[in-house]
């Protein structure tokens, strides 16, 4: 029997086989499973759900009759016997615990229209890549480029970002093969607006980085499919045609008129590093603009964080982890900034809750692995030691959230790289 119960209601043991509403209102890739840890019991609560649905023929716990809802057309048959349970580590807090020693205030919560803005961001997302993709066959067939074209899905992005600057980026990572050229290029446009608003740049230097995101690999036009999604090594003929692509960019655009001078420079050079290894020319150090530079690293990261014929995508956190370890190829401090754009911080940061609490981040989990898993283990409030406590902060949350990385010879915390080793290895 199906019954309907409220987030609030959630418990281990549950069969959960459906959520209400749009699957962008919940955190989990399925829809149908048994609720395991106290994690998902909190994921679910701090999600934007507006009410689930329990299997109680397969749940391990007693379900109260509730509201019964109705059959949908794809309800299992028989039930099967409940899994076995799995053994577990005793938890350290169970949510139980967690709702009635926390008052209300700091109760996990999700941040309001989060699950609104993922629904626009969808819609915009899908009509910005209809139209690049356009605009790279009109490149492709010799017609002229209508750069100012790209200047409204620029504006539409910066507004999405200004209403929440987690949803449109979340969801322009999960790509499909087909579409990886044209979604990359209005995940780089969103990645570098939100980027510019966190650096706080002007709102024309802002747009103009949107569209520079957006026309940045129009020179792929003259590369080939088969040598873009090649796996293994490529030929020097095939090297020397991928590292033609800035400069057919820039050719491309600047025989039309209307397109910013910051979206020629990015097109040209956000392949060039910091070290001079890079092309088309290996600019170095100051030869490089910090356009260029904030190009580099989202143009980046938007690769490494998707899917690849030949390689699968990194998590937001594993991405940022190794990008850092790249020395020589990004600006490290913008690099720094970068991250604190997105609020995601390489494995082994300690930032601030806004509940108060210090935390390390330990990697990124959940389906889309855009959660991040950080262990907290003082409060500032007190100034105490806590014992060690691991949380989930998904993108949606309102608190607790990550408010920014610190700095922990201002909370005097000692020997850090000691201290850091031991809350990270504690059990
Ligand atoms: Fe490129």
């Amino acid at each position: 029997m199906l019954v309907r119960i409220e987030p609030g209601e959630v418990r281990i043991g549950m069969f959960i086989q459906a959520f209400e509403g749009s699957w962008f209102d919940h955190p989990f890739w399925r829809s149908r499973f048994v609720v395991e840890t106290d994690e998902e019991v909190l994921r679910i609560k701090t999600a934007s759900i507006r009410a689930l649905v329990i299997d109680r023929s397969r749940s391990r716990v007693p379900i109260p009759s509730g509201d019964a809802a109705e059959p949908g057309p794809d309800q299992p048959g028989p039930a099967k016997p409940a899994p076995p349970k799995k053994p577990r580590r005793a938890p350290r807090q169970t949510a139980t615990s967690i709702d009635q020693a926390v008052p209300a205030q700091d109760r996990p919560r999700a941040r309001r229209g989060y699950a609104a803005e993922c629904r626009r961001a969808g819609r915009l997302a899908n009509k910005s890549r209809d139209a690049v993709a356009e605009l790279f066959e009109s490149a492709r067939l010799g017609r002229a480029i209508e750069a100012k074209r790209m200047v409204p899905l620029a504006q539409a992005i910066a507004a999405s970002i200004d209403r929440d600057s987690k949803a449109l980026v979340n969801l322009v990572r999960l790509k499909a093969k087909d579409e990886y050229t044209y979604l990359h290029s209005v995940a780089v446009c969103a990645l570098m607006i939100n980027f510019a608003r966190h650096l706080k740049l002007d709102d024309d230097i802002v747009e103009s980085l949107g569209v520079a995101g957006l026309l940045h690999d129009v020179g792929k036009i003259g590369v080939a499919e088969a040598i873009l999604a090649k796996p293994g090594t490529l030929s020097e003929q095939e090297r020397h045609s991928v590292q033609h692509h800035p400069i057919k960019g820039y050719r491309l655009l600047a025989q039309c008129k209307d397109v910013p001078e910051l979206a020629l420079e990015v097109c040209l050079r956000h392949h060039e590093k910091l070290d001079g290894t890079g092309y088309p020319d290996g600019f170095a150090g100051d030869m490089i603009s910090i356009y260029a530079r904030m190009g580099a690293i989202c143009d980046v990261y938007d690769a490494i964080t998707s899917d690849r014929p030949y390689k699968g995508a990194w998590t937001p956190c594993e991405a940022l982890t190794q990008m850092q370890g790249w020395h020589g190829h990004f600006d490290p401090r913008l690099l720094e900034q970068f991250a604190d754009s997105l609020g995601l911080y390489p494995i082994g940061t300690l930032v601030q809750l806004s509940n108060g609490e210090l935390a390390i981040v330990m990697g990124s989990t959940g389906a889309n692995g855009e959660d991040v898993a950080v262990r907290t283990f003082f409060d500032t409030h007190t100034l105490d030691d806590i014992a060690p406590q691991d949380r989930i902060i998904a993108p949606c949350a309102e608190h607790p959230r990550i408010i920014g990385r610190d700095n922990p010879d201002f909370w005097r915390l000692g020997d850090w790289p000691s201290l850091r080793a031991r809350v990270m290895a504690a059990d």
